[in-house]
C-alpha cells in the first residue's frame, strides 16, 4: 500500500496567505545547519542568500559565488530546518542568458537540495523568466531596488529610488514580477516612501520582503551574521539585536588564557584508562 509523507514544512503558498491574513511574514538568511536549526522556529522562510560569498568566503561582492556553493548550504540548511520554507539565491551567471538557463539552475537548486522555492533578482526585464519557471513549478521570489548581482553596473551598492523615475520604474519592476507569478519580492536598499508605495499598490500582489526599505512592508529580512553582531560592519539599516561578535572575542581570549596557563584541559575534560 502507498503511504503519503505529509510534510509540515512552509511552502511559498503560505507565505502568499500571510500577506492575505495581513500577518508579518518573518525572515532570515542562514548557510549553516546549526545555526538554521536556530531560526527554524521563529522564521516563516530561511533564504539562503548568495550573501555568503561575502559573508562565509569573505568576497568583495556576490559575483563569484556559483551554483555549487548555493547547493552545498542549501543541503546544510535543508538538514538543520523542519518548518520554515526555504528559499535558495539564484548566483550570478545561472539564469539571466534566458529562461531555459534559468529553469535549468532552478531544478538543480529543488532536486539537489529539497528547498521550496528560488529568488532571482531584477525587475520587469525577468518577468518572462519569472512566468516560464513559475509555469514549471518552480516558486519564485523577486528582488528588486538595490541588488547586489548588479553593483558594477550600479556603480556600487547605492540606495534606489532616487530621482524623479525612481517610484515609477520601480513600482514598474515589483507589478511586472508579481504579474508573472512571484510569490514575494525583497525590496532592499529603497528609499522609504517608494518602499512603502510599492507594498500598498494593489497591482503588486505578491507579498513584498523588506531589507533597508520600510515597515509597511508584509514582512522583513536581515542577513542573520548582521543582526546578531557578527559582521564587523552593517548598512544603517541593521539594527544588531545580539553582540555576537564581543561574546566569540572574549570566549577565544579566555580560551587561549586558560591554555597558555595549563588550566585547561583539567581533569573533567580528559579521559581516565578505565
Ligand atoms: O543574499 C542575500 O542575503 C539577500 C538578502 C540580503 C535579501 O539577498
Amino acid at each position: 500500500m502507498s503511504q503519503v509523507v505529509q510534510s509540515r514544512r512552509l511552502r511559498a503558498v503560505d507565505i502568499a496567505k500571510r500577506k492575505a491574513e495581513g500577518a508579518k511574514i518573518i525572515a532570515l538568511t542562514a548557510y549553516h545547519a546549526h545555526t538554521a536549526g536556530i531560526l527554524d522556529a521563529h522564521c516563516d522562510f530561511i533564504l539562503v542568500g548568495d550573501s555568503l560569498g561575502m559573508v562565509m568566503h569573505g568576497m568583495e561582492s556576490t559575483l563569484p559565488v556559483t551554483l555549487e556553493m548555493m547547493i552545498l548550504q542549501a543541503q546544510a540548511v535543508i538538514r538543520g530546518t523542519s518548518r520554515a520554507l526555504v528559499v535558495v539565491d539564484m548566483p550570478f551567471g545561472s539564469y539571466e542568458a534566458g529562461r531555459e538557463q534559468a529553469f535549468m539552475s532552478a531544478a538543480r537548486i529543488l532536486k539537489e537540495t529539497g528547498a521550496g522555492a528560488v529568488k532571482l533578482e531584477g525587475g520587469a526585464r525577468f518577468a518572462e523568466t519569472v512566468a516560464f519557471l513559475t509555469q514549471r513549478g518552480v516558486p519564485v521570489m523577486g528582488h528588486i531596488g538595490l541588488t547586489p548581482q548588479s553593483v558594477n553596473t550600479m556603480g556600487g551598492f547605492k540606495v534606489q529610488g532616487r530621482g524623479p523615475d525612481g517610484e515609477r520604474l520601480l513600482l514598474e519592476d515589483a507589478r511586472a514580477i508579481s504579474e508573472a507569478g512571484a510569490f514575494a519580492i525583497v525590496l532592499e536598499g529603497i528609499v522609504e516612501p517608494v518602499a512603502r508605495a510599492i507594498a500598498g499598490a494593489p497591482q503588486v500582489t505578491a507579498a513584498t520582503i523588506g531589507i533597508g526599505a520600510s515597515p509597511f512592508c508584509d514582512g522583513q529580512i536581515l542577513v542573520l551574521e548582521d543582526m546578531l553582531g557578527l559582521s564587523e560592519t552593517v548598512p544603517k539599516f541593521v539594527r544588531q539585536f545580539g553582540s555576537l561578535r564581543a561574546h566569540i572575542e572574549e570566549a577565544v581570549r579566555t580560551y587561549a588564557e586558560e591554555v597558555r596557563a595549563g588550566r585547561f584541559p583539567a581533569e573533567d575534560h580528559t579521559y581516565a584508562p578505565r
